[in-house]
């Protein structure tokens, strides 16, 4: 089977069997042109909780995957590659936030959706990088326990009036880039505009223009009147913003940085995923009860 064969058979399959597919930005360029949706964490989510397919295909990493189901739990959730997962969401345990609210008993907990389910059904509400601040200032509790994102913690303690007790979670790919890797790129593109994830390093963050979700940087570049930009985040948001804006210039912040559980879908994957149905998520009830109270917490701010 040839790409553009393969691309027929998936559109077929999507409609024979009402299915959506939603992937994020840091998929592969193949499997982001067969995106219904294209997005970030946050974006994609509330997809996921309005679709009225019968299906949902989620080519991202399982966190995702487990949010969509658990937004959705009538639907068939699919991920393609079963393996593809967040290193950073396996950094906290629900035994750990467990432990966190007996030591902090006057504290309310905030989860980013980079966390397992059973994490998540711990926790009062979640976030994502693009609604992070707006949760943490709106939830009523002076002190906040935060996991596992130890940058964005730290990065969303700057805006806000509140105790922040902080997990020492962090992604490897944004941990990644430096402050040394930014001011070299800084020099050779000095009229550029750098835009960064939050969950980049502190030092970082110092350096930029705009610190933005995925889909923030997505809308940033679109708007914004200047023609060069520093990208520091994973390198598959790269295509995107070039396929958007064929007119501007995207370049990354330092070496391009790969987080391979992204990586891991292949088109042929998708099409494999909608043939034969797999890999099914399936969580327990009760953890999917708790984890969806905190998930629709967090759908207010948006
Ligand atoms: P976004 O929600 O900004 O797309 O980020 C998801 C993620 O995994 C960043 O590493
Ligand atoms: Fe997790 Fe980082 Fe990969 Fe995002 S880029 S999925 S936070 S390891």
């Amino acid at each position: 089977m040839n790409i553009d064969n393969i691309e027929e058979e998936i559109r077929r399959l999507k409609k024979e069997k009402n299915a959506v597919l939603l992937v994020h930005n840091y998929q592969r360029p193949e499997v982001q042109d067969i995106a219904d949706l294209l997005g970030d964490s946050l974006g994609l989510s509330k997809k996921a909780a309005e679709t009225d397919a019968d299906m949902i295909i989620f080519c991202g990493v399982r966190f995702m995957a487990e949010t969509a189901k658990i937004l959705s739990p009538e639907k068939k959730t699919l991920q393609p590659r079963k393996e593809a997962g967040c290193p950073m969401a396996n950094m906290v345990t629900a035994e750990d936030v467990r432990r966190l609210k007996t030591e902090y008993p006057d504290a309310r907990v905030v989860s980013y959706v980079n966390t397992n389910a059973d994490v998540k059904a711990e926790s009062d509400v979640c976030c994502t990088s693009a609604n992070a601040i707006e949760v943490v200032k709106n939830i009523e509790a002076e002190r906040v326990i935060f996991v596992p994102d130890r940058n964005l913690g730290s990065y969303v303690q700057k805006f806000v009036n509140k105790e922040m007790i902080l997990w020492d979670g962090y992604c490897y790919v944004h941990e990644n880039i430096t402050k040394e890797d930014v001011l070299k790129a800084k020099e050779k593109f000095p009229d550029a505009l750098v835009l960064v994830h939050p969950e980049c390093n502190p030092p970082v963050i110092d350096e930029a223009d705009e610190v933005l979700s995925t889909g923030g940087m997505v809308n940033f570049a679109k708007k914004s009147d200047k023609r060069r930009f520093l990208i520091g985040t994973e390198e598959g948001i790269m295509y995107r913003l070039k396929k958007e804006n064929p007119k501007k210039e995207f370049y990354p912040a330092g070496k391009p940085r790969v987080c391979w559980d992204m990586k891991l879908t292949t088109i042929y994957d998708v099409y494999l995923a909608l043939e034969e149905e797999r890999f099914s998520i399936e969580l327990s009830k009760e953890i999917m009860i708790s984890a969806r109270k905190a998930l629709n917490a967090m759908l207010k701010y948006t």
